[in-house]
């Protein structure tokens, strides 16, 4: 990953996107079999055409609730891609990530990957009040979650992808398990044993690693990469980078 600095955030760099479906495709084709209170999927299989009999409008109402925020701040398009990778990422695409602590679990939204750091709660709850109101009791908020991710992929350029539908909301969380979430601060043999444990390998690692194509990042979660190569001390590349780019690496430094 490459970040550039901006503000107390960083915008993630410029590389490929369209692979980002690789993962979706692979992890939203599988069925979760979690309890959804109010309606059964067909055999706990995923369907294209889940819902367009009973919600025919759904992709309408996700795709205007996403532009009513994308239109305010369009960096949502790159928190709700990544709420949607750390819901799918532990447990499955159940949105357990949209879980509060409960006297039974504690919640996702507080592991240390995700505090202070994911975003976009608002507006899936917001598209989920709309859903609502349209067809109650239909639509499980861990399809919404995937749909409004394609969205936030279209509209910043990547590629649009067919989805199964039919997930069911799972009904408990785990902060244990979101701690396991990939960090920046551990080494590549761990991230890539990690993706392996969900099925998937260092390619869709890698290509994955292109949803930072778009987004920000704290400085916290990367400074110390770009600084003290081999324990020299030295910015990293900084015989190759020029002098802007090594004017902007000693202030961060400070
Ligand atoms: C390979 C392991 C990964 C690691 C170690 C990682 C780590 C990070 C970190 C540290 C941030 C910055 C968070 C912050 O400063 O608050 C971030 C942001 C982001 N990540 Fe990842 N990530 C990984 C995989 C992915 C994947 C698979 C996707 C989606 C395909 C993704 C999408 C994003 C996006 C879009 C952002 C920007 C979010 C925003 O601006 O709100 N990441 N990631």
């Amino acid at each position: 990953m490459h970040f550039f600095l901006k503000m107390d955030y960083k915008f993630l760099c410029p590389s490929a996107f369209f692979c980002i479906i690789c993962f979706f495709s692979a992890i939203n084709g599988r069925p979760d079999y979690i309890y959804y209170p109010s309606r059964p999927a067909d055999n706990g299989m995923l369907s294209y055409s889940f819902y367009d009999n009973s919600c025919p409008n759904l992709n309408m109402i996700v795709r205007w609730g996403f532009w009513a925020a994308y239109i305010n701040d369009t960096r949502i398009a790159a928190s709700l891609l990544r709420l949607h990778f750390h819901d799918c990422f532990v447990n499955g695409c159940d949105a357990s990530i949209l879980l509060d602590d409960t006297k039974d679990f504690k919640g996702e939204k507080n592991a240390l990957p995700n505090r202070n750091s994911v975003r976009g709660f608002e507006v899936i709850e917001s598209i989920k009040a709309n859903v609502e109101k349209a067809c109650p009791s239909i639509v499980s908020c861990a399809d919404i979650l995937v749909l409004v991710a394609r969205e936030a992929v279209v509209t910043s350029g990547g590629p649009n992808w067919p989805i199964p539908l039919g997930r069911r909301d799972g009904i408990t969380a785990s902060e244990a398990a979101a701690n396991q979430l990939p960090s920046p601060f551990e080494p590549l043999e761990n991230i890539t044993a990690k993706f392996v444990s969900k099925g998937l390998d260092i390619n869709d690692m890698v290509v994955l690693s292109g949803g930072h194509t778009i987004g920000f990042a704290q400085c916290s979660t990367f400074k110390r990469r770009l600084f003290d190569y081999k324990g020299t001390d030295l910015i990293i590349c900084i015989t190759r980078a020029s002098s802007t780019i090594r004017a902007f690496l000693s202030l961060i430094k400070l």
